[in-house]
Protein backbone atom coordinates (compact mmCIF):
# COMPACT_ATOMS: atom_id res chain seq x y z
CA UNK A 1 0.00 0.00 0.00
CA UNK A 2 1.25 3.14 -0.81
CA UNK A 3 1.23 6.28 1.58
CA UNK A 4 -1.57 7.99 -0.38
CA UNK A 5 -3.32 4.95 -0.30
CA UNK A 6 -3.09 4.85 3.33
CA UNK A 7 -4.38 8.62 3.39
CA UNK A 8 -7.18 7.46 1.42
CA UNK A 9 -7.89 4.93 4.14
CA UNK A 10 -7.79 7.24 6.74
CA UNK A 11 -10.00 9.81 5.02
CA UNK A 12 -12.61 6.85 4.00
CA UNK A 13 -13.56 5.96 7.48
CA UNK A 14 -13.82 9.85 8.94
CA UNK A 15 -16.44 10.07 6.02
CA UNK A 16 -18.47 7.60 7.97
CA UNK A 17 -18.70 9.79 11.22
CA UNK A 18 -20.11 12.40 9.03
CA UNK A 19 -24.34 12.74 10.05
CA UNK A 20 -26.69 14.28 7.35
CA UNK A 21 -27.31 17.58 8.44
CA UNK A 22 -23.74 18.13 9.97
CA UNK A 23 -22.08 21.40 9.62
CA UNK A 24 -18.68 20.41 8.81
CA UNK A 25 -14.83 22.08 9.05
CA UNK A 26 -13.16 21.14 5.96
CA UNK A 27 -9.23 20.54 6.33
CA UNK A 28 -6.59 21.28 4.10
CA UNK A 29 -3.58 19.28 2.56
CA UNK A 30 -3.07 15.63 1.08
CA UNK A 31 -4.81 13.86 3.39
CA UNK A 32 -7.61 16.17 3.50
CA UNK A 33 -7.81 16.22 -0.47
CA UNK A 34 -9.02 12.48 0.16
CA UNK A 35 -12.28 13.15 2.47
CA UNK A 36 -13.19 15.91 0.02
CA UNK A 37 -13.17 13.50 -2.40
CA UNK A 38 -15.06 10.84 -0.69
CA UNK A 39 -17.66 13.39 1.18
CA UNK A 40 -18.54 14.88 -2.42
CA UNK A 41 -19.34 11.03 -3.84
CA UNK A 42 -21.74 11.18 -0.91
CA UNK A 43 -23.16 14.53 -1.28
CA UNK A 44 -23.60 13.18 -5.04
CA UNK A 45 -25.49 9.82 -3.19
CA UNK A 46 -27.91 12.78 -1.63
CA UNK A 47 -26.22 13.73 1.76
CA UNK A 48 -27.27 16.93 3.10
CA UNK A 49 -24.33 18.58 4.64
CA UNK A 50 -22.71 22.17 4.70
CA UNK A 51 -18.40 23.22 5.04
CA UNK A 52 -16.09 25.29 6.31
CA UNK A 53 -13.15 24.94 4.10
CA UNK A 54 -10.06 25.34 5.91
CA UNK A 55 -7.69 27.02 3.02
CA UNK A 56 -8.70 28.65 -0.34
CA UNK A 57 -7.33 25.55 -2.14
CA UNK A 58 -10.09 23.17 0.20
CA UNK A 59 -12.44 25.79 -1.08
CA UNK A 60 -11.33 24.94 -4.57
CA UNK A 61 -11.71 21.52 -4.60
CA UNK A 62 -14.77 21.28 -2.79
CA UNK A 63 -16.72 23.60 -5.37
CA UNK A 64 -15.57 21.96 -8.02
CA UNK A 65 -16.94 18.89 -6.76
CA UNK A 66 -20.14 20.14 -5.70
CA UNK A 67 -20.06 19.94 -1.83
CA UNK A 68 -22.35 22.84 -0.10
CA UNK A 69 -20.02 25.66 1.26
CA UNK A 70 -20.14 27.88 3.88
CA UNK A 71 -18.27 30.34 6.22
CA UNK A 72 -17.96 30.95 10.03
CA UNK A 73 -19.80 34.22 9.76
CA UNK A 74 -23.21 32.43 8.08
CA UNK A 75 -22.69 29.60 10.62
CA UNK A 76 -20.15 30.22 13.47
CA UNK A 77 -20.71 27.22 15.56
CA UNK A 78 -19.87 23.66 13.73
CA UNK A 79 -20.52 20.02 14.43
CA UNK A 80 -17.40 18.65 13.54
CA UNK A 81 -14.12 19.18 11.57
CA UNK A 82 -12.33 16.50 10.04
CA UNK A 83 -8.07 17.40 8.76
CA UNK A 84 -4.97 16.33 8.35
CA UNK A 85 -1.81 16.43 10.94
CA UNK A 86 1.93 16.26 10.57
CA UNK A 87 2.98 14.63 13.50
CA UNK A 88 0.68 13.78 16.42
CA UNK A 89 1.73 12.07 20.02
CA UNK A 90 -0.18 10.14 22.42
CA UNK A 91 -1.92 12.60 24.16
CA UNK A 92 -3.89 13.74 20.97
CA UNK A 93 -1.37 16.77 20.61
CA UNK A 94 -0.87 17.73 17.33
CA UNK A 95 1.71 20.10 15.30
CA UNK A 96 -0.01 21.17 12.11
CA UNK A 97 0.72 23.71 9.20
CA UNK A 98 2.43 21.86 6.92
CA UNK A 99 0.42 23.12 4.24
CA UNK A 100 0.38 26.56 5.57
CA UNK A 101 -3.48 26.84 6.56
CA UNK A 102 -2.51 26.68 10.20
CA UNK A 103 -4.05 29.86 11.50
CA UNK A 104 -7.94 28.90 9.42
CA UNK A 105 -7.76 25.36 10.55
CA UNK A 106 -7.01 26.58 13.89
CA UNK A 107 -10.10 29.00 14.17
CA UNK A 108 -12.15 26.14 11.94
CA UNK A 109 -11.44 23.38 14.64
CA UNK A 110 -11.81 25.19 17.56
CA UNK A 111 -15.58 26.37 16.29
CA UNK A 112 -16.28 22.95 16.00
CA UNK A 113 -17.79 20.24 18.75
CA UNK A 114 -15.49 17.35 17.31
CA UNK A 115 -12.81 17.19 15.44
CA UNK A 116 -11.40 14.12 13.96
CA UNK A 117 -7.74 13.84 12.88
CA UNK A 118 -6.42 11.60 9.87
CA UNK A 119 -3.07 10.64 8.87
CA UNK A 120 -0.86 7.78 8.35
CA UNK A 121 1.41 6.04 10.89
CA UNK A 122 4.69 7.68 9.49
CA UNK A 123 2.96 10.94 11.65
CA UNK A 124 3.66 9.34 14.99
CA UNK A 125 5.92 10.35 17.72
CA UNK A 126 6.27 9.91 21.09
CA UNK A 127 7.00 13.63 21.91
CA UNK A 128 6.16 16.80 19.75
CA UNK A 129 8.66 18.22 17.58
CA UNK A 130 10.36 15.84 15.13
CA UNK A 131 8.24 18.17 12.22
CA UNK A 132 9.36 21.71 12.22
CA UNK A 133 6.95 23.65 14.04
CA UNK A 134 4.82 25.98 11.77
CA UNK A 135 4.90 30.16 13.55
CA UNK A 136 2.51 32.30 11.36
CA UNK A 137 3.52 35.62 11.48
CA UNK A 138 2.56 39.12 10.95
CA UNK A 139 4.70 40.65 7.78
CA UNK A 140 5.24 44.00 9.89
CA UNK A 141 8.41 43.92 11.76
CA UNK A 142 9.28 40.19 10.78
CA UNK A 143 12.49 40.58 12.23
CA UNK A 144 11.53 41.74 15.02
CA UNK A 145 9.37 39.24 15.15
CA UNK A 146 11.68 36.72 14.54
CA UNK A 147 14.03 37.62 17.72
CA UNK A 148 10.90 37.40 20.21
CA UNK A 149 9.73 34.25 18.88
CA UNK A 150 13.62 32.61 19.68
CA UNK A 151 13.52 34.04 23.22
CA UNK A 152 10.14 32.59 23.18
CA UNK A 153 11.70 29.14 22.42
CA UNK A 154 14.52 30.00 24.60
CA UNK A 155 12.62 30.74 27.69
CA UNK A 156 11.00 27.05 27.28
CA UNK A 157 14.11 24.78 26.71
CA UNK A 158 13.21 24.32 23.57
CA UNK A 159 15.77 25.70 20.19
CA UNK A 160 16.86 25.69 16.85
CA UNK A 161 17.07 26.89 13.40
CA UNK A 162 14.10 29.08 12.16
CA UNK A 163 13.57 29.34 8.50
CA UNK A 164 11.65 31.89 6.71
CA UNK A 165 9.25 29.73 4.95
CA UNK A 166 9.45 29.67 0.61
CA UNK A 167 7.95 28.70 -2.27
CA UNK A 168 9.58 25.86 -4.97
CA UNK A 169 10.14 29.24 -6.45
CA UNK A 170 12.24 31.10 -3.94
CA UNK A 171 9.48 33.97 -2.82
CA UNK A 172 8.34 34.32 0.44
CA UNK A 173 5.60 31.74 1.65
CA UNK A 174 2.48 33.65 2.05
CA UNK A 175 -0.24 32.42 3.38
CA UNK A 176 -4.25 32.84 2.74
CA UNK A 177 -4.40 35.07 5.46
CA UNK A 178 -1.17 37.69 4.29
CA UNK A 179 1.08 36.30 6.82
CA UNK A 180 4.28 34.68 6.42
CA UNK A 181 5.37 30.94 8.06
CA UNK A 182 8.69 30.57 10.43
CA UNK A 183 9.15 26.89 10.36
CA UNK A 184 10.85 26.18 13.66
CA UNK A 185 12.88 23.16 13.81
CA UNK A 186 12.96 22.47 17.77
CA UNK A 187 13.67 18.37 17.57
CA UNK A 188 11.90 17.55 20.45
CA UNK A 189 9.24 19.76 22.84
CA UNK A 190 9.71 19.38 26.52
CA UNK A 191 6.56 20.99 27.23
CA UNK A 192 4.12 21.91 24.45
CA UNK A 193 1.66 23.88 26.58
CA UNK A 194 4.51 25.91 27.91
CA UNK A 195 5.43 26.52 24.57
CA UNK A 196 2.58 27.14 22.88
CA UNK A 197 1.75 29.87 25.83
CA UNK A 198 5.35 31.59 25.31
CA UNK A 199 4.40 31.89 21.51
CA UNK A 200 0.71 33.15 21.90
CA UNK A 201 2.71 36.12 23.96
CA UNK A 202 4.71 37.34 21.38
CA UNK A 203 3.42 40.38 19.43
CA UNK A 204 3.22 39.64 15.44
CA UNK A 205 2.62 35.82 15.75
CA UNK A 206 -0.73 35.18 14.52
CA UNK A 207 -0.82 31.44 15.31
CA UNK A 208 1.17 28.47 15.72
CA UNK A 209 0.96 24.99 14.67
CA UNK A 210 0.69 23.48 18.26
CA UNK A 211 -3.22 22.02 18.39
CA UNK A 212 -3.58 21.22 22.05
CA UNK A 213 -6.90 19.79 23.53
CA UNK A 214 -8.59 20.01 20.33
CA UNK A 215 -8.40 16.25 18.92
CA UNK A 216 -10.96 14.14 19.49
CA UNK A 217 -9.99 11.27 17.70
CA UNK A 218 -7.44 10.18 15.29
CA UNK A 219 -7.80 7.62 12.42
CA UNK A 220 -4.19 6.47 11.72
CA UNK A 221 -4.00 4.25 8.44
CA UNK A 222 -1.12 1.83 8.45
CA UNK A 223 -0.24 -1.44 6.02
CA UNK A 224 -1.76 -3.56 8.49
CA UNK A 225 -5.29 -1.80 9.48
CA UNK A 226 -6.66 1.26 10.65
CA UNK A 227 -6.80 2.21 14.14
CA UNK A 228 -8.77 4.75 15.75
CA UNK A 229 -6.98 6.71 18.94
CA UNK A 230 -9.39 8.58 21.19
CA UNK A 231 -13.81 9.20 20.89
CA UNK A 232 -14.45 10.12 17.16
CA UNK A 233 -17.84 9.96 18.75
CA UNK A 234 -18.22 11.61 22.04
CA UNK A 235 -19.52 15.04 22.12
CA UNK A 236 -16.95 18.02 23.51
CA UNK A 237 -18.28 21.51 24.27
CA UNK A 238 -15.60 24.07 24.12
C1 LIG B 1 -2.10 22.19 6.41
O1 LIG B 1 -1.71 23.44 6.82
C2 LIG B 1 -1.68 21.18 7.41
O2 LIG B 1 -1.98 21.42 8.72
C3 LIG B 1 -2.10 19.78 7.01
O3 LIG B 1 -3.29 19.39 7.60
C4 LIG B 1 -1.03 18.89 7.40
O4 LIG B 1 0.15 19.46 6.87
C5 LIG B 1 -1.20 17.48 6.89
O5 LIG B 1 -1.00 17.46 5.52
P1 LIG B 1 -0.92 16.12 4.71
O6 LIG B 1 -2.21 15.44 4.86
O7 LIG B 1 -0.63 16.58 3.31
O8 LIG B 1 0.23 15.33 5.27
Amino acid sequence: MSPDDLKREAAAMAVTYVQPGMRLGIGTGSTAKHFVDLLAERVRGGLKIVGVPTSEATRAQAQSLGVPLTTLDETPELDLTVDGADEFDPGLRLIKGGGGALLREKIVASASARMIVITDSSKRVERLGRFPLPVEVAPFGVEATRRAIAAALKSVNCSGEMILRQTSGGATFVTDGGHYIFDCSLGVIPDAEALACALARVPGVMEHGLFLGLADAIIVAAPNGVEVIGSPERRTSR
